[in-house]
């Protein structure tokens, strides 16, 4: 006779059946914002809001100028095309991120090199950036993935004695540093996302920061049908397209980089609460946090599977029985990058990746909903983990059942 299920993914009871926060968080002052630009007229056209926007953002992340785009793909093409990398370049990226870090390379016509992440952070491995470089390397895109800032104590010199460009990916990192320096303000660029799942969005959009002059000036002009800054609207000096970003999109965006700071130590205090709440016998390890990050962007909350323990058990198994569990935001890419097909068809070079492969074999992780969630959301969470952990015997029993 079979006993009654525990685990919800078996027919058992949810452990919760609320929803969490609806990510985006907004208030009266996104409306006041968003209404006041309406009624001005003005929606696009490089207006005050925009270079309001910019000239905030920049500041806000030690750097002295912001470039507006359509969006964080864009963005990366944009400082990638402003250092002038091109046809026959390489650019090393890591393969534990969002596609556009590497897709991005391929737009300008340059061939991304794949170098293995360090298992602690998941971010870009110096010494894997270092063995991947070659006379044709002419940049390296570090990603501060999850918002973990990268090791950029090491990619800084080891860039500089190479003469590569530094294009930081900080898609998941607004506001985060590394030492007390923003992140964003080490590279050449630093690059943003305002994508809908993003710490500050706008639905979609970009950024980039800069504190070099002419870096800035270039990157301006690529988005903006190559014009100058100080030339007349109908002059056109290089060859461009349109990356503007809207006056609506920017005033949302100053509303939430004020809201920024309170949100950072929101998810702070949640992060902290689930380090603290994943014992040594759980089924999932609590992230790494290098000590040199003196700011955590806390895009994600990265867990790994305790694989020693629980040597059987499968990361999409765990997924799916938190989301049964009523726990609906757990995710986790599938592979790394260089698996996706579109690489087959297009030139890229591949290191050996065996901590990439295992970080996207192992991990999973939590988002907006949790990290800036109550007390009590994130106790549920601990509490559908235990369950998992407590039940994983029958996990695996009904896995072995379903191979059979
Ligand atoms: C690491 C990373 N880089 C780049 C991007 C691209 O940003 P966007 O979606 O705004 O084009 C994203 C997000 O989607 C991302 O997660």
């Amino acid at each position: 006779m079979h006993s009654v299920p525990s685990l919800a993914i078996l027919g058992g009871p949810a452990l919760r059946n609320r929803p969490f926060l609806r990510w985006p968080v907004f208030a009266e002052a996104d409306r006041a914002a968003l209404l006041k630009t309406f009624e001005s007229g003005e929606w696009g056209g490089y207006g005050a809001a925009v270079q309001q926007f910019e000239a905030e953002f920049a500041k806000a992340h030690d750097s002295r100028h912001g470039i507006t785009t359509a969006n964080g793909t864009l963005s990366l093409e944009a400082a990638l095309i402003a250092c002038g990398i091109g046809p026959e370049d390489e650019v090393i990226v890591p393969p534990i991120s969002f596609v556009a870090t590497a897709t991005a390379v391929l737009r300008v016509g340059a061939i991304p090199v794949f170098a293995d992440i360090d298992l602690r952070t998941y971010n870009l491995d110096p010494s894997n950036a270092a063995a991947a470089i070659t006379p044709r390397t002419k940049a390296i895109i570090p990603v501060h993935f999850a918002g973990h800032p990268a090791d950029m104590d090491a990619l800084m010199p080891l860039a500089a004695r190479h003469g590569l460009a530094v294009i930081e990916d900080c898609a998941h990192a607004h506001g985060a540093s590394w030492k007390s320096r923003k992140v964003g303000s080490f590279g050449n660029f630093g690059s943003f996302s305002f994508q809908q799942s993003k710490n500050m969005t706008a639905g979609e959009g970009g950024i980039l920061i800069t504190s070099d002059s002419r870096l800035a000036e270039l990157g301006w002009s690529y988005g903006n049908q190559g014009r100058s800054p100080h030339g007349a609207w109908y002059q056109h000096d290089r060859l461009g397209t349109n990356l503007r970003l809207t006056s609506l999109q920017s005033a949302l965006l100053s509303v939430q980089l004020r809201r920024l700071p309170t949100q950072l130590a929101q998810r702070a205090k949640n992060a902290a609460r689930l380090r603290a709440g994943l014992g040594a016998g759980s089924i999932l390890c609590a992230p790494e946090f290098d000590p040199r990050v003196t700011g955590h962007g806390l895009h994600l909350f990265v867990m790994r599977l305790n694989a020693q323990r629980y040597p059987e058990l499968s990361r999409d198994r765990v997924v799916e029985a938190l989301i049964a569990e009523g726990i609906t935001g757990a995710s986790c890419y599938p592979y790394p990058l260089y698996r996706n097909n579109l690489f087959q068809n297009h030139g890229h070079r591949l290191l050996p990746c065996p901590n990439a492969e295992q970080m996207a074999r192992q991990c999973l992780w939590l988002t907006n909903d949790v990290l800036l969630g109550s007390a009590e959301d994130v106790d549920d969470v601990l509490s559908a983990i235990a369950k998992v952990t407590e039940f994983a015997e029958e996990l695996l029993a009904a896995n072995t059942e379903r191979s059979q």
